[in-house]
């Protein structure tokens, strides 16, 4: 069990990410997304704040409809319009000296040569602070962007990934020897030609003949973060991940994740510390409970109730706009919703929940309300649970983080719960898990030294 908890920041270079309506505030400072500075202060204050990461969350298309259309997606800044993450990402590594970086990318956007390419890149230039946020696709628009009839059957979207994965693994991990870059000018070698390997991959969707273009980077392999929750998503997630991202609603279900997952690491060959857990969680902060209680209050007062729900069931290509926010959901089930519906039929007591109390439920069940010593408390029970890591979900950007970085984090240094950092910069991997190159009880460790014998 991990004894410190690590702090990522969960943005989106775009105006509304998760709380939606919250960029219509003065203080919601993403309506200005387009503006780079407040990404670099932002990431500078994270840095200085305690932050080991910060996490580019992205989607490349629109939600499923919303009242038979996307105009409302449009109209309210709901995930688009949103700017590529990895331009973002390498402006950021710029500005910063220890902060990871974790980029989101999904593996049917392109080729996995160039983007192992892209990302050993990013990793030169941030000195190893490189995580990918490994994704699927949920979005039937996403997929039609990219030449496909619509979004391919769930289990095959994890079955490409697994081919995608394997062809990056061997450019990362065996195209290169350590000992291949020689930068000699007194022998005039660049680099060693016996320590480049071609990969020769051929398998259904890729072949890509190699070498890597790019030498080793530090980390070679980025941090590999998955999100996947289905069973499929879970058993993927158990092989490849070193950190997964959950949202469950309460420590006692993340601790019986967590077990779950990391059983099914080992049957896979991997120790069950191999991989971390955050748990995405925002905050409400007040000097007293009472004041704290206010300002949620007031939070739920100006969030766009209609692009939560727009949101939810864009997610799941359900159009919830069908329905008023009034409607009882037992007038609405549909198959597809049943697990989400279930958790609100049990929150809600003594009347009949409504698909308001689905878009309510989306915020809440992940958010604390209280003061610095109360937030510090529940994050506790969340580390004793397992977990080693907090994604921090904003409503405002940059203040929700300010405040989170002034008030609470003082109370989790002077418990202990936060890391000490090492008087140099490091990697994120030996950051988080004491060893800049993957473990080599990884999938990819495979292939180092794999291609020394293909000379062609
Ligand atoms: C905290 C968190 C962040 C996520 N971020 C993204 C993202 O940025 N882009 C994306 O396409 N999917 C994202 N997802 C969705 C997951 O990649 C995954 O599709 C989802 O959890 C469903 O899992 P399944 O595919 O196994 O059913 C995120 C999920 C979680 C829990």
């Amino acid at each position: 069990m991990s004894k410190t908890l690590s702090l990522t920041a969960f943005v989106m270079n775009t105006a509304s990410h998760i709380v939606h309506g919250t960029w219509r505030d003065p203080r919601g400072k993403q309506r200005d997304f387009n503006d780079l500075s407040l990404w670099t202060s932002l990431a500078k204050e994270l840095e200085d704040g305690g932050f080991d990461t910060i996490f580019l969350a992205d989607v490349v298309g629109l939600y499923g409809d919303y009242e038979g259309g996307w105009e409302a997606h449009v109209r309210n800044g709901l995930q688009v319009p949103s700017n590529d993450p990895f331009t973002l990402a390498s402006a950021i590594a710029a500005t910063t000296e220890r902060l990871g970086v974790a980029v989101t990318a999904g593996v049917f956007q392109q080729p996995p040569y160039n983007f192992a390419r892209q990302i050993s890149t990013l990793d030169h230039l941030s000195r190893g602070r490189v995580a990918w946020n490994i994704v699927t696709g949920y979005l039937e628009n996403g997929f039609r962007n990219y030449g496909y009839e619509g979004m391919l059957p769930h289990d095959e979207r994890y079955d490409t990934a697994e081919e995608y994965l394997d062809v990056l693994y061997k450019l990362w991990e065996g195209s290169w020897d350590d000992e291949a870059l020689k930068k000699d000018r007194k022998t005039g070698i660049y680099a060693d030609p016996a320590h480049v390997h071609k990969i020769h991959h051929e398998s259904k969707h890729y072949k890509v003949e190699g070498p890597h273009l790019v030498s080793p980077s530090p980390q070679r392999t980025p941090l590999l973060f998955q999100a996947g929750a289905s069973t499929r998503g879970k058993a993927f997630a158990a092989k490849h991940a070193e950190a997964i991202f959950i949202n469950t609603p309460s420590p006692k279900v993340a601790k019986s994740l967590i077990a779950e997952v990391r059983e099914i690491a080992v049957e896979n060959g991997r120790n069950g510390e191999d991989i971390q857990f955050f748990q995405g969680q925002s905050f409400v902060i007040g000097e007293t409970e009472e004041e704290a209680q206010k300002k949620a209050k007031e939070l739920d007062e100006i969030t766009d109730h209609k692009m939560m729900i727009a949101h939810i069931g864009g997610g799941m290509g359900i159009d919830f706009g069908k329905w008023d926010l009034d409607t009882p959901i037992e007038d609405i089930e549909t198959e597809g919703v049943r697990g989400i519906f279930n958790w609100i039929k049990q929150s809600v007591e003594g009347r009949k929940p409504t698909l308001r109390d689905v878009a309510d439920h989306h915020g809440k069940s992940t958010r604390i309300v209280g003061t610095p010593e109360q937030i510090a408390d529940r994050l506790e029970e969340w580390l004793d649970a397992g977990v080693s890591g907090i994604n921090v979900i904003n409503a405002f950007i940059p203040s929700s983080y300010t405040e989170f970085i002034e008030k609470v984090v003082p109370v989790l240094e002077e418990r202990g719960l936060l890391k000490e950092r090492e008087a140099k910069p490091e990697t994120l991997r030996g950051r988080l898990f004491g060893q800049d190159r993957l473990s080599e009880r990884h999938p990819a460790a495979k292939y180092r030294g794999a291609f020394g014998g293909v000379r062609s």
